[in-house]
């Protein structure tokens, strides 16, 4: 027993529990159709304190699962039954689209984190969930697959019925850029990127998603590069956002970034956007070009990837602190969701004492699924 009468973390944890939770050599449509491989079956109690607080809500854990270890009811349910404050819907699109070919997730030899003058280098890999172990960083490569619309809209109450006081969702979406628009006006591709941010991000909201997250980030769309960078696009989040709380003024929405060349281009983005930006949700993972040990492809046909885990702690926190400055120069109300590289229960608070309110994570609950309970543990 720990303090506080709680069970220790491994009580939860069946002995022959393997390295991941999700079986990385499956097509990534066949696994969110079954439930997280998670032997013991058992859940540790929730907390029935809400201590914390994030974008007006009191919350009983400062740890939001980020945008991409959950998606749909099965897996959403298995977060909000481990603990977690927050669970943020893997993000959708307006347009269905399939995965990338599986793996989609190989684990990366990288066991520190990458500065940024290294995000150049070429890093090696394997389909060795067993390798997590050692190195503790991954690379994905999904491309933002979706149902259509109407199909996960449809499931966003379902997904809110086992949510407990203190426990909130959010939904992320992302925009479908058409392939061929040359002849288009830049002016003309951002309202037309708005608007489907608009749509689905309407969905997302009469789904009854608590928060709207627009994912502007995203490294693996390959049919579309362009859509990683979007969050870079003054216009364009200025322009999103305002429309969006033209429509929703009461309800909270975020922007997912990227790698920001500068404080400086950082600033100039949430400081265009103003008051219509409630949170800055980063990082998502860093595009690297990850390959097999011999320097073949490791994920099928894509040398880039989106690299993540402990990999990410030094860029991620450098863009905490940036956010939590600029915040504090300018004046500005946003909330920070910080993550990228939380591996262990002490990592939480490195990002909330450097200005997070909130943080996420994505790659190591897929292999510790009780980090938010081992949090608890570690203030009790
Ligand atoms: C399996 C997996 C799927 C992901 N899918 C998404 C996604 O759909 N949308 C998104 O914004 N980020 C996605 N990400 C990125 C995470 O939300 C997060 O920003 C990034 O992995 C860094 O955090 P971490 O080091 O805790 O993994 C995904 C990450 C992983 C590991």
């Amino acid at each position: 027993m720990a303090k506080n009468n709680l069970k220790k973390a491994q009580y939860y944890r069946h002995p022959e529990q393997p390295s991941l939770i999700y079986n990385i050599k499956a097509p990534w449509e066949k696994v969110i159709s079954k439930p997280p491989v998670w032997l013991s079956n058992k859940f540790p109690p929730l907390s029935a304190q809400k201590k914390f607080k994030f974008l007006g809500h009191r919350l009983i854990s400062p740890i939001a699962i980020a945008a991409g270890p959950a998606s749909g009811k099965i897996w959403t349910d298995f977060y909000f039954k481990m603990g977690f404050g927050m669970v943020i819907q893997k993000t959708r699109r307006t347009v269905p689209r399939k995965s990338n070919k599986e793996p989609n997730i190989a684990i990366v030899h990288q066991e520190n984190p990458v500065s940024k003058p290294h995000l150049e280098d070429s890093l090696s890999a394997s389909i060795n969930p067993k390798a997590w172990e050692n190195y503790k960083s991954m690379t994905n490569s999904f491309g933002n697959p979706s149902s259509d619309i109407l199909t996960w809209a449809k499931e966003l109450p379902e997904q809110r019925k086992v949510m407990k006081d203190g426990q909130i969702l959010t939904c992320s979406v992302t925009a479908t850029t058409p392939e061929d628009r040359q002849g288009h006006s830049a002016d003309a591709q951002i309202i037309e990127t708005a608007s489907d941010l608009l749509i689905g991000a309407t969905a997302a909201v009469l789904g009854g998603a608590d928060i709207i997250e627009l994912n502007l980030a995203c490294p693996n769309v390959t049919e579309n590069p362009q859509e990683g960078e979007m969050f870079q696009n003054i216009k364009l989040v200025n322009y999103v956002l305002s429309e969006f709380k033209r429509r929703f003024p009461k309800v909270p929405v975020g922007v997912k970034f990227g790698v920001f060349k500068s404080k400086e281009q950082m600033k100039k983005v949430f400081y265009a956007a103003g008051d219509n930006l409630n949170y800055v949700s980063g990082i998502n993972a860093l595009k690297m070009t990850v390959l097999a040990i011999d320097g073949s492809d490791i994920l099928p046909g894509r040398r880039t990837s989106g690299v993540c885990g402990i990999a990410d702690q030094e860029i991620a926190l450098e863009h905490t602190k940036w956010a939590a400055e600029i915040r504090e120069e300018e004046g500005l109300k946003y909330e920070i969701l910080g993550g990228g590289g939380i591996i262990e229960p002490q990592d939480v608070d490195k990002f909330l004492n450097t200005g997070a309110d909130m943080v996420q994570i994505a790659a190591a609950v897929l292999a510790n699924p009780l980090l938010a309970y081992e949090y608890r543990l570690m203030k009790s």
